[in-house]
């Protein structure tokens, strides 16, 4: 029930999938919104909300990793050729690595921009910045970095999600309730 099988997922990664999924979209309606606060206020109290969930993300998502490393990763339907088993297991890499590169182009953009934002994560502790130096040059490139890794990541959890709800209602296989119930195989084994 705690760890995975070769043909279930366990309940701390059902956990980390769910809990990280809906940190992922809270930050991401955390961004657009503060983005567009005119109330200057409210817009450095949305960052400082978005930068100490961001900074969470970060830390779950190294737990995540080890975890990951840990485990057994249950197989995908046996149905599937090998050709077609790359490209999910391609995309849940990439979800994965976007986990973490994110929050780090983040950490970048903040230490790029000097003392202009503070770094205090939920009130309780300040983080170091990089030791980069202060540019607005350099924290436009990486605002620009951080908002495409962003919606590209919005792009691919989109797919995933659809590529998860067509095996699950159109194929039958079971595969998304397998992240839901922890100890559930696929239908058909
Ligand atoms: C998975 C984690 C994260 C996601 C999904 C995310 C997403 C976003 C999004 C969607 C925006 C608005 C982009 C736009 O429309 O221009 C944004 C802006 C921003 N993010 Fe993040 N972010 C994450 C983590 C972080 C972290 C850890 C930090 C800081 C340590 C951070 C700092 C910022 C800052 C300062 C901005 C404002 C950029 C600007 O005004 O140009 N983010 N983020």
């Amino acid at each position: 029930m705690i760890l995975n099988t070769e043909k279930s997922f366990g309940l701390v990664s059902i956990l980390f999938h769910w809990i990280m999924a809906a940190l992922f979209l809270i930050q991401f309606w955390i961004g657009l919104t503060m983005e567009s606060e005119p109330v200057l206020a409210a817009k450095q109290a949305l960052i400082a909300r978005h930068v100490s969930i961001g900074i969470l993300i970060l830390a779950l998502w190294a737990i995540r990793i080890v975890w990951t490393l840990c485990n057994r990763r249950p197989a995908l339907p046996g149905g599937m050729q090998q050709g077609e088993r790359r490209l999910p297991r391609a995309s849940h890499v990439l979800l994965l690595a976007l986990f973490g590169i994110i929050p780090l182009t983040g950490w970048l953009l903040v230490s790029t921009m000097g003392g202009l934002l503070p770094f205090q994560i939920f009130g309780l502790f300040a983080l170091p910045r990089f030791g980069l130096g202060a540019s607005l040059h350099a924290a436009g490139i990486w605002s620009v970095f951080h908002a495409f890794l962003a919606y590209f990541m919005l792009i691919l959890a989109a797919v995933h999600a659809l590529a998860a709800l067509r095996h699950q209602f159109t194929l039958k296989d079971g595969l998304m309730v397998r992240m839901l119930l922890p100890g559930r195989s696929l239908i058909d084994e």
